[in-house]
């Protein structure tokens, strides 16, 4: 077999090491052919002709109408309800930067099993790394990716065939190869042994990587101990010292400068995929306003969790910050704070496997007239993510941003789900807000068994009323390797999160206004996410189709493309899309 060549530069957390490594002298796979997904193809292949969208130098400018439909509905003295229609339209202009910047990606959670998988499939993809399997070679790829991995209709050819596209070939993107990786963990193992830790990949693919990931060093992190299970105490050996949360605040700005800086980056996406905290409590005076939490930070207050530290620092230096897990690092002071700077966020927790499946299914059962009684979710899973999620206070954080999921298609659907008189009361930590609609029974439980690894199991029992009092039930056994899951969810969030801050738009009539940056809470990441962060007083969008709707519409827009409609495709009238 011939050896590997690994003529490429690799980036350390710690140092900016510009070596070419020499060939792999332990017996590398041959180089196989790249994988569709990882594939390197010719910038902007799609090309837009119209007289809305004018190419510069620099960006696309778009102009766009806007369609929408405004109902007022009002209910007459019986009680009937008469809905008044009207369609709206808005004059929109978006500016897409066309550069792509060079983007680094800091993990706090560097050494964690996300953070080691992300390395090492990031390396792997690049090298063009394949490994020995019991069932043959497997090659490197980012299956997964929404992004990198699925394609969008774009339009239909002269034959009125659908054309589908890459989604990584409709705007300009990062190539998740090109990423600079680094970031930040309270266990100071370099990733190389790190990943043997994790037990994620295959030994194959570990080993050859080994001389890649030995590079990779996490930076020290905050560590309250309250935040987080004791049972992780004695994986924190490389913490910032010191009690003082403004000088954590200000290390973590001086870490995310220096990176940027000694790799040359233009850009830096922060993403928290460390574990799970407990949740802050809400306090008056603490964590409400933006100035009450810079405040809270300066007087090292007991309720300010790491995370919302780590949030803070990429707010006040301008880098987008994306929460995977599921506490509430946005607090709101912190969305406030992020308003007020105009910078990014986005939240939370990874939706990679169950919540993923039951926005699917509530959003199939309810949309097809079939009402869900009652939703029973068990996990249990081995790695180190469901030992720390093994005591109650992490447990409920999970607990809560699993809870949500359903709640606005159970809303959307009043023929089965009757208004309630009174809404239900919040939950007793006052985190969950009750319902204003009947509702199906909802539980989620997680148990830690170590034997499982990082293969989780998920089993779901969906039991619903069919017609004339019949029931359904679906029963689903899931079993996946958590992190193979959130990987690319990660991979996602970072490309698009670059994306959002390469937009900005206007509207027509104030067109002597300048270009704004997108909303701060970067809700069109709600795909990849549990509990998608709203702009206060907004309510959550859980359908994944939905999701991935207005992902795909607001691609289209940056182009001056509507969404695309199936009126002709479906009625087969006699009308020419061409
Ligand atoms: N499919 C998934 O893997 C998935 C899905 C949804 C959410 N999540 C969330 O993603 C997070 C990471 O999952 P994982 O499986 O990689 O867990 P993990 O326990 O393997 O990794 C977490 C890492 O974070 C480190 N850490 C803890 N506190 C830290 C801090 N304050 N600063 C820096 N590092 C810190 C730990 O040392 C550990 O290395 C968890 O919160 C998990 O709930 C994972």
């Amino acid at each position: 077999m011939a050896p590997i060549s690994l003529a490429d530069t690799v980036h350390a957390v710690t140092t900016t090491v510009e070596s070419t490594l020499a060939p792999l002298a332990n017996g590398a796979i041959a180089q196989q052919p790249v994988d569709p997904t990882a594939a390197r193809r010719p910038a902007e292949s799609v090309q837009v002709e119209s007289p809305n969208l004018t190419y510069t130098d620099e960006a696309l400018l778009a102009r766009y109408t806007f369609h929408s439909t405004s109902v007022d509905k009002q209910v007459d003295g019986q009680g009937h309800v008469k809905y008044h229609a009207r369609p709206v339209e808005r004059q929109l202009e978006f500016k897409t930067g066309r550069k792509v910047p060079k983007t680094g990606l800091m993990l706090v959670g560097l050494g964690g099993n996300n953070g080691t998988t992300l390395a090492a499939t990031v390396l792997a993809n690049r090298h063009n790394i394949s490994w020995g399997t019991r069932d043959g070679i497997q090659t490197p790829n980012y299956l997964g990716s929404l992004i990198r991995a699925s394609t969008m209709r774009l339009g239909v050819d002269a034959a009125g065939e659908d054309v589908f596209v890459p989604i990584s070939d409709v705007l300009p993107m990062v190539h998740p190869n090109d990423l600079v990786i680094g970031g930040w963990d309270i266990s100071g193992m370099p990733l190389d042994k790190a990943a043997r830790r994790a037990k994620v990949l295959e030994y194959d693919l570990q080993r050859q990587l080994e001389p890649l990931l030995k590079e990779y060093t996490p930076l020290p992190s905050i560590y309250y101990p309250t935040f987080i299970n004791a049972n992780q105490e004695e994986r924190a050996d490389n913490v910032i010292p010191g009690s003082d949360k403004q000088a954590h605040l200000e290390q973590v700005r001086r870490d995310i400068r220096d990176f940027k800086a000694k790799n040359d980056l233009d850009q830096v996406i922060v993403l928290w995929t460390a574990n799970t905290e407990r949740y802050s409590r809400l306090l008056d005076g603490v964590n409400d306003t933006a100035d009450n939490l810079l405040d809270a930070i300066r007087s090292s207050h007991d309720e300010v969790s790491p995370s919302t530290v780590f949030a803070v620092a990429c707010i006040l230096e301008g880098v987008p910050f994306v929460n995977g897990s599921p506490q509430n690092t946005f607090v709101p002071g912190a969305i406030e704070l992020a308003e007020r700077h105009m910078a990014f966020i986005a939240g939370d927790d990874f939706k990679s496997g169950q919540t993923k499946v039951k926005s699917v299914l509530a959003e199939y059962l309810v949309n097809a007239g079939i009402k869900p009684l009652l939703i029973a979710s068990y996990n249990h899973l081995g790695n180190n993510d469901g030992k720390n999620l093994s005591a109650p206070e992490q447990f409920r954080s999970k607990e809560i941003s699993k809870a949500s999921v359903v709640d606005d298609m159970v809303e959307s659907n009043s023929l089965l789900y009757k208004p309630l008189a009174k809404r239900t009361a919040d939950s007793k930590d006052g985190f969950v807000k009750g319902h204003a609609t009947e509702h199906p029974d909802h539980c989620v439980v997680i148990k830690y068994m170590e034997q499982c690894g990082d293969d989780k199991k998920a089993l779901d029992d969906y039991t619903s009323e069919i017609g004339m009092g019949g029931r359904n039930t679906l029963s689903i056994y899931n079993t996946c390797q958590d992190s193979l899951l959130a990987t690319p969810l990660i991979i996602d969030l970072c490309l698009l999160a670059e994306l959002m801050t390469r937009v900005t738009y206007r509207e027509e009539s104030t067109q002597a206004g300048e270009y704004e940056p997108l909303y701060s809470v970067l809700g069109l990441l709600s795909y990849m996410l549990k509990a998608p962060l709203t702009k206060p007083g907004r309510k959550p969008i859980n359908s994944l189709n939905r999701q991935r709707q207005a992902l795909e519409a607001f691609l289209r827009a940056c182009l001056a493309l509507q969404p695309v409609s199936d009126l002709v495709s479906f009625t087969q009238m006699n009308v020419s899309q061409v």
